[in-house]
C-alpha cells in the first residue's frame, strides 16, 4: 500500500519537472509569450469529449492489434473515462503550458495511470489527431445544424399554411410586379431551406472519414488497423492518403460555405422583415417580445433580431474567406497556421445555430397585415394578366403588351387604377375586352388564373407545401 502511494508520489514530480509532452530535445523553456501566443487550448477546449472519443477507440485498436498490451490499453480507457468525469464536472483544469486539448488530456492522463499513459500517443500525431477531432466535431454539428434548419422549415410551412389564400405584392426591381399568395413567398424560402439541408448532408459525406493513422503525415511502421477504429468511432470508411489527411480542411471549408450560403438566404429574409415593418410598408408587426426600443426616442421599435441576423451574415462571410486564404498558400502537410481554423469554425457553428434558434421562434409569431398586403396587392399589378387575357383571345403577345402598356400609361395619366376604368375605356385600347374583364383586376383573381407548375396559383401552392412536407427528416445516407 506504501509502496503504491510513493510510486504515485514520483509519478507526479517527475510529470511536473517535465511538463511539455515534447520536451525531449529542448534544453530551455519556452518563453511566456511564445506559450501565450500559440496555445489553443482556450479555444479547442471546446473538442474534449471528441478527443477523448477518439483516444479511447485509438487505445482499444493499440491493445486489439498487440501493440500494446491489452492491460494497458484497459487501463488508459478508465483513465480517460476519469478524465471525462473531471472534465464534464467541470473540477479539470486546463493549462496553457500545455498547448492544447490533446496535450491537456495526455499529461492528465499519464498524470493519472504513469507511464502507461505514456503508451497512448503510439502511431499517432496531434496532426491526425485534431483531423480527427474537427471531423468528429463538426459531424455532430452538422447534424444538429441541419436539425435546426428544420425546424426552421418547419415554422415557415405552417406560416405558409395559416396564410393560404392571402395576398401580397411580388416585386422585382422593388417596384410592384404581380400579385403572389403570401404563402408562396414564404414557400420560396423553404425552397431555399431545402437547397441548404441538402448541401449539408452532401457535406457530411465527405466530414465523415477517418483520418487516425496517418500519423504526423507518413502513416507508421506498427500494425495498426485503420478500418476497426473507423468503425468505432461511426466513420463511413478512412481517407484515403495519409498527407491529405493531416493537411485537408476542405471539410471545414464546405461548412463554413454552405453556413455562408444558408445565412445569405436567411439575411434575405431578414431584409425583408425590415422593409416590411417599416411605417413605408407597414406589412407586418413584430411582437415585442422579438423588437427593441430606443434608448432616446421614445416610440421607436426595431427589427433588431432581423438586422443582427443580416449583419452576421457578414461575419460568416468573413470566417469563410478567412479560412480559404489560411489555406491558400500553405505547402503540404500539416502547418501550425491549421490551428487558426478553430475560431472560425466555432464562431460560424454558434452563429448559425443561434440565428436558426432565433427565427424559429420568431417566425409563427409575425403579424401579417393582411388587408395592407391586399391593398399594396393592386393598382398596376394585374396588367400581366390583362395582357394575357388579350392572348389567350387571339392576339400576339408583343402586341398585347403594347396594348396593355398604352392602357396603363392612360389610367395612371389620369390617376387612375385599371379598377377604376369602365368598359369603354378598355374597348378604346382593344375591342378585345368585355365585361368578363373586370373579373381578373382583383389580386385574388390574378393568382388564381396562373396554371404553370410552380406558380403562384393556390392549388399549385398547396401542392409545393404539400411535397415540401414530405421531405426527408435525415440526410438520405451518411447520418
Ligand atoms: N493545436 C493544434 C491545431 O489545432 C493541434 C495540432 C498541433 N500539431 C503540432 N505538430 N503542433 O492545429
Amino acid at each position: 500500500m506504501r509502496e503504491k502511494a510513493k510510486n504515485k508520489k514520483d509519478r507526479r514530480k517527475t510529470a511536473k519537472a517535465k511538463t511539455k509532452l515534447w520536451g525531449g530535445r529542448f534544453a530551455a523553456r519556452t518563453a511566456k509569450t511564445v506559450e501565450t501566443f500559440t496555445e489553443s487550448i482556450s479555444f479547442d477546449k471546446r473538442l474534449w469529449k471528441y478527443d477523448i472519443e477518439g483516444s479511447m477507440a485509438h487505445a482499444r485498436m493499440l491493445g486489439r492489434q498487440g501493440i500494446i498490451p491489452e492491460r494497458d490499453s484497459r487501463a488508459i480507457i478508465r483513465g480517460l473515462e476519469r478524465i471525462a468525469g473531471r472534465i464534464a464536472s467541470g473540477e479539470f483544469v486546463f493549462r496553457e503550458e500545455l498547448e492544447d486539448i490533446h496535450m491537456n488530456i495526455e499529461s492528465a492522463l499519464i498524470e493519472d495511470i504513469g507511464p502507461a499513459g505514456g503508451k497512448l500517443h503510439t502511431a499517432r500525431s496531434r496532426n491526425d489527431q485534431i483531423a480527427l477531432d474537427l471531423r468528429l466535431y463538426l459531424r455532430d454539428e452538422t447534424k444538429e445544424v441541419i436539425g435546426l434548419i428544420r425546424e426552421f422549415h418547419a415554422a415557415l410551412l405552417e406560416a405558409a399554411e395559416k396564410r393560404m389564400g392571402d395576398v401580397m405584392p411580388g416585386y422585382t426591381h422593388m417596384q410592384r410586379a404581380q400579385p403572389v399568395l403570401l404563402s408562396h413567398h414564404l414557400l420560396a424560402y423553404a425552397a431555399m431551406l431545402e437547397r441548404d439541408v441538402e448541401r449539408f448532408c452532401e457535406a457530411l459525406k465527405r466530414t465523415n472519414t477517418m483520418p487516425l493513422g496517418a500519423c504526423a503525415l507518413a502513416g507508421t511502421g506498427l500494425p495498426v488497423d485503420r478500418a476497426y477504429v473507423a468503425r468505432l468511432l461511426g466513420f463511413e470508411g478512412v481517407t484515403a492518403n495519409s498527407m491529405d489527411s493531416v493537411s485537408d480542411r476542405d471539410f471545414v471549408i464546405e461548412f463554413l460555405s454552405n453556413a455562408s450560403v444558408l445565412m445569405m438566404h436567411i439575411s434575405r429574409l431578414s431584409e425583408e422583415i425590415v422593409l416590411w415593418s417599416t411605417a413605408e410598408f407597414d406589412f407586418i408587426e413584430l411582437p415585442d417580445a422579438f423588437a427593441t426600443g430606443s434608448s432616446m426616442m421614445p416610440q421607436k421599435k426595431n427589427p433588431d433580431v432581423a438586422e443582427l441576423a443580416r449583419g452576421k451574415t457578414g461575419r460568416v462571410y468573413g470566417n469563410l474567406m478567412g479560412m480559404l486564404t489560411i489555406m491558400k498558400g500553405l505547402p503540404l502537410t500539416y502547418n501550425r497556421d491549421l490551428q487558426e481554423d478553430k475560431p472560425l469554425l466555432f464562431d460560424t457553428v454558434d452563429t448559425v445555430k443561434s440565428v436558426l434558434r432565433v427565427f424559429t421562434e420568431m417566425l409563427p409569431v409575425i403579424r401579417f397585415k393582411t388587408e395592407r398586403l391586399k391593398a399594396a396587392s393592386g393598382g398596376f399589378s394585374t396588367a400581366t394578366d390583362l395582357a394575357e387575357y388579350l392572348v389567350k383571345k387571339g392576339m400576339p403577345f408583343r402586341e398585347a403588351h403594347g396594348v396593355v402598356g398604352r392602357l396603363v400609361l392612360y389610367a395612371a395619366g389620369g390617376g387612375k387604377t385599371l379598377e377604376a376604368l369602365g368598359l369603354e375605356e378598355f374597348r378604346r385600347f382593344s375591342p378585345l375586352f368585355d365585361s368578363a374583364v373586370f373579373d381578373l383586376l382583383s389580386p385574388e383573381k390574378s393568382v388564381s388564373v396562373k396554371k404553370s407548375l410552380g406558380s403562384t396559383a393556390p392549388a399549385m401552392v398547396k401542392r409545393q407545401l404539400r411535397q415540401a412536407k414530405k421531405r426527408p427528416r435525415t440526410c438520405r445516407r451518411n447520418s
